[in-house]
């Protein structure tokens, strides 16, 4: 089966997902000039994040990867790249601090414009419209002009892909000195809190250790050029992965160049599908959504073919459960894992298992269940001598109403006030930051 991996050989098996474009000439001319542009990302980067990620896998280092459900092209603006790069590396400060460990930060961005749907279709006052499948696709508009898949998007895509990455590189050689003194962060939230003198005595903890190292070195601590970021998206239209797919010089194997850590969807990781084809072909380090339709099997076939040779740092499965489904279906692909001697990285994704739907019909997700799911990611692995080596966020660093709870108590009344996904609700900045005080409290305990 290996011999016959290409770039393109997904196009032989059954694909989910699929996306038709009504005039296929068109697509085969945005494709062409997909293909000709440079890439977003280097063969060098990619290996280095591999190598992290297997640190990771080894407890060595912790995964923080997070970032909008889906990017749209209307916030490729400074203001909420920035603010998103803010809260990551914020979080991952945090972390460190709680962990002890390096953080690898991972942006779900550059690049994370398309998305798998439920449904084919969407009807509303009784008229039916194709699904919004996410800003490379078509627009989230409904009128049928708008829902029509439009290959034009891959261009723009991948053009604003390239905006928002060369902006965040621009941030982080130039020093981004706003992160790293949590004296100057937006703390009011913590206040709040319940917890907030266990808050207030992490952040005085943190920003101790950062003064204490500037004096060391005798540096600001941006000056130390050790902040190094990654980026990530689900790679679902393969058109698209295809396109960026290629052999680079003076190494083997056929690189992603789109992003450093593409991954496969829960709803598309089917062993004979076209997503897993793709996947099993690039050198990149890939990462897989596991949830609860996954038995011991299926997670064993898939390392089998996503990593045949076990190198490490190549797989990492993202798990996503639920808070009332992890006791339930973790333990058992833990324990298939360890008996097969495979070498994988498990990341908690606590949100794609605790999405409900509010009395006003937005969906939303629960600070509480979000929490919890993780709390039992880590004692679950704990207790079995396995490794939680990472956390999956959906967050933003703006002010926005999506998810209800955190030190505010955001109520389902309060969702209205800024509620902007057009897909999931991801946790706002306070939310975010507070999450990370909880993970790094549990963590250093
Ligand atoms: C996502 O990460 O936005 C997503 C759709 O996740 P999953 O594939 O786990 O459902
Ligand atoms: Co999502």
């Amino acid at each position: 089966m290996k011999d016959s991996w290409s770039p393109a050989s997904w196009k032989k098996r059954p694909i989910a997902q699929q996306v038709r474009y009504p005039d296929a000439d068109a697509l085969r001319d945005a494709l062409e000039r997909l293909i000709q542009l440079p890439p977003l990302v280097s063969s060098w980067e990619v290996e280095t994040l591999k190598q992290q990620l297997a640190e990771a896998a080894q407890g060595k280092r912790f995964l923080l990867q997070g970032g909008d459900c889906s990017e749209t092209f209307d916030d490729c603006r400074s203001s909420v790249i920035a603010n998103k790069l803010k809260i990551l590396l914020k979080m991952s400060l945090v972390l460190v601090y709680g962990s002890k460990k390096k953080v690898i930060t991972v942006g779900r961005l550059a690049g994370q414009y398309a998305k798998p749907r439920s449904t084919e279709t969407e009807t509303r006052d009784g008229v039916t419209l194709p699904s919004y499948r996410g800003d490379l696709i078509n627009y989230s508009g409904f009128t049928p002009e708008q829902r029509q898949p439009n290959p034009q998007l891959l261009l723009r895509g991948y053009e604003r892909a390239s905006l928002t990455l060369n902006f965040i590189r621009a941030l982080i050689d130039g020093g981004f000195a706003d992160f790293h003194h949590p004296e100057l962060w937006d703390l009011d939230f913590v206040n709040h809190s319940a917890h907030s003198d266990v808050y207030r005595r992490m952040m005085t903890a943190i920003g101790d250790s950062v003064s204490f190292m500037e004096t060391m070195a005798g540096v600001p601590i941006y000056g130390f050029r050790q902040c190094e970021f990654f980026t990530s998206h689900e790679g679902l239209h393969l058109d698209y992965e295809q396109a960026k797919t290629r052999q680079v010089p003076r190494r083997t194997g056929w690189y992603n160049l789109t992003t450093h850590f593409p991954w496969i969807g829960d709803r598309t990781r089917a062993l004979d599908g076209a997503h897993v084809e793709y996947f099993r072909g690039i050198a990149n380090p890939i990462g897989v959504k596991i949830g609860p339709t996954a038995t011991a099997e299926n997670v064993l076939a898939l390392a089998d073919v996503l990593n045949p040779g076990n190198e490490p740092g190549r797989l990492t499965f993202i798990h996503r459960f639920g808070a009332g489904k992890i006791e339930r279906h973790l333990p058992a692909l833990i324990e298939a894992v360890m008996r097969s001697g495979k070498t994988v990285l498990w990341c908690c994704d606590p949100m794609h298992g605790n999405t409900i739907t509010a009395n006003n019909s937005l969906k939303t997700r629960d600070f509480d269940d979000i929490l919890s799911e993780l709390e039992s990611a880590f004692a679950i692995h704990q207790k079995m001598g396995s490794i939680l080596g990472g956390v999956h966020f959906e967050l933003t660093g703006e002010n926005v109403t999506e998810c209800i709870g955190g030190a505010r108590g955001l109520s389902e009344a309060d969702l209205q006030k800024a509620y902007e996904s057009n897909v999931d609700p991801r946790l706002n900045y306070e939310q975010a930051l507070e999450m990370s005080l909880l993970i790094a409290r549990n963590m250093s305990r």
